[in-house]
């Protein structure tokens, strides 16, 4: 099946099966906005606990805030949003359509990218056991000429970028002959800056209202609290402060369902260090940020990093963490090494003196900043596309299922009485008073025991537990497993102690160390 179909049908999917509807449904929809259902409210607060507690629980350097949305708008002025938060955008004047430039050269790379691997996977094809790739890529002229082209396309792009320079992002979208998706025409106009930030109006109007932005990221509520949080919490450098909250973007194309959303989620963590200690640093959650993702098992083959050659206005380094979706590798996560220029910045605008004493240097000084910076939705998205699966079974039968890490899963597990008499859905509903304490867990008494179990496979839900005739006589139950759909008989007893080890998140914690 084509990897546009199948994101297709995961949409589809998220929406049949409660996880994400699109946001004032009723009234046609608002682009780029979702919300989550009665699953995937779950599913977002499993993935939000797994980070909250590595890193606060792992890390006894690293402590929580929640900080408000609204902030002062002079923060926005220092930190560089107002002046610099732009994408530069362009307008196809037959089809009224807007584009990011960037994103247009990006995906002419990609379609280079594509058509490399397309040559490769046929030479693959044809050589067999013996093929050696990269002597292929180095050698064969059809490829070094894709891969040349590429690659001079790369950097004319890296360079107009990082000069700033929008005539020349126009040029090459000319040059390279790109056309409208829609139009299909080169009938481009100018590249234009445009800021991302929303505004809003704090106050009323008689009192003289003041313009406020809703925040474009969380990092700055954590800046703007450095002191607090140093001060109250006697914290030594080198030490973190996580935060999950809202951000908001202006985004200019709203595509891909929730992978670019104008009202999403971000789990961010600040990690203060040592001038010159930051690349060593950025090396360590480089690596352990890729840790947390692997820990999952979707696949150690999905990810990939990919280093910034545009660094953001206050970076120094930048890598991303990619996961590959349905539509391509794509970014899930940042990691930035900020410099001092936030708290630098707060210092200069805010007139407060930012500093940090450091006893065993017996100096002062501006930390200088590692982020980690992951979106909730973008993760949520990553986990939805890996684990949805359409099966075919042995008899011709069918189940779409969802491979959710048994930790994250919104259901952990149901308990199915196989008739609706005899007193079976009394001794389920006993098992459910048991189990709900530790585990969300669904009864479900409609139905076919069949048509039950494909409901909590498609929901991703690790065990579904039968309840039958036996189990009235000698207390034990049916345990089927979702992936592998295997039944054991085993005693409801032992359920709890079975259940748990497969589903805590302390299970994915402890991978971690
Ligand atoms: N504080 C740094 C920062 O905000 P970013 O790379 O712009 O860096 C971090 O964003 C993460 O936030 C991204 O890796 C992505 O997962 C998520 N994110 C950014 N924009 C988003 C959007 N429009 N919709 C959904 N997630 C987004």
């Amino acid at each position: 099946m084509a990897q546009d179909d199948v994101f297709k049908k995961i949409v589809a999917h998220a929406k049949e099966y409660g996880f994400v509807f699109q946001s004032s449904e009723i009234y046609d929809g608002l682009a780029a906005v979702y919300d989550y259902g009665q699953n995937g409210v779950e599913l977002k607060n499993n993935i939000k606990r797994y980070w909250w507690e590595s890193m606060t629980l792992l890390h006894e350097n690293i402590v929580g805030i929640d900080s408000a949305i609204f902030m002062h708008p002079t923060i926005w002025k220092a930190s560089g949003h107002v002046d610099a938060f732009n994408d530069p955008l362009i307008d196809n004047r037959d089809s009224k359509k807007r584009y990011r430039a960037d994103v247009l050269i990006e995906e002419q790379l990609a379609k280079f990218d594509e058509k490399i691997e397309k040559e490769v996977a046929k030479a693959r094809k044809r050589f067999g056991e013996s093929f050696d790739e990269e002597l292929y890529k180095k050698t064969n002229p059809r490829v070094t000429e894709l891969v040349a082209k590429r690659d001079a396309l790369h950097d004319r792009f890296s360079k107009a970028l990082n000069d700033n320079n929008l005539d020349e992002l126009r040029q090459i979208i000319l040059d390279e002959e790109i056309v409208c998706p829609i139009s299909g025409t080169r009938n481009w106009t100018e590249v234009r800056q445009f800021n991302l930030m929303f505004k809003t109006e704090m106050g009323s109007t008689a009192d003289g209202a003041m313009t406020v932005f809703l925040r474009p990221e969380t990092a700055q509520g954590i800046f703007v609290n450095y002191l607090n949080v140093q001060k109250t919490g006697r914290m030594r450098i080198p030490f973190g402060i996580a935060q999950i909250g809202k951000a908001f973007r202006n985004e200019i194309v709203a595509r891909q369902f929730i992978f670019r959303m104008r009202e999403f989620e971000q789990m961010e963590m600040q990690f203060f260090v040592r001038p010159g200690s930051e690349m060593e640093w950025f090396r360590y959650w480089k690596e352990w940020r890729l840790r947390w993702h692997k820990a999952l098992g979707m696949g150690d083959e999905k990810y990939r990093y990919h280093d910034h050659d545009k660094l953001a206005h206050y970076a120094n380094a930048a890598t991303d963490i990619e996961f590959e979706m349905p539509f391509g590798f794509k970014e899930v996560e940042g990691i930035h090494s900020r410099t001092n220029f936030d708290l630098s910045q707060h210092e200069k605008f805010s007139g407060k003196k930012i500093q940090y004493f450091d006893p065993e240097l017996n100096e002062s000084y501006t930390p200088y900043v590692i982020e980690t910076s992951i979106g909730v939705d973008r993760m949520f998205l990553s986990v939805l596309c890996s684990s949805y699966e359409e099966q075919e079974l042995e008899g011709g039968d069918k189940r779409v299922v969802l491979h959710l890490p048994a930790p994250l899963a919104p259901v952990k597990c149901a308990v199915l009485p196989l008739v609706k008499k005899d007193g079976l859905p009394e001794a389920a509903r006993e098992i459910v008073n048991d189990l709900k304490f530790d585990f969300t867990t669904h009864y479900e008494e409609k139905d076919t025991i069949g048509k039950r179990y494909r409901r909590q496979d498609a929901i991703g839900t690790p065990f579904c537990i039968t309840v039958d005739h036996q189990t009235l006589e000698d207390g034990t139950v049916t345990l089927r497993e979702r992936d592998s759909m295997e039944q054991t008989r085993v005693a409801a007893s032992e359920l709890h102690r079975i259940i748990s080890q497969k589903v805590s998140i302390n299970s994915l914690l402890r991978k971690l160390g």
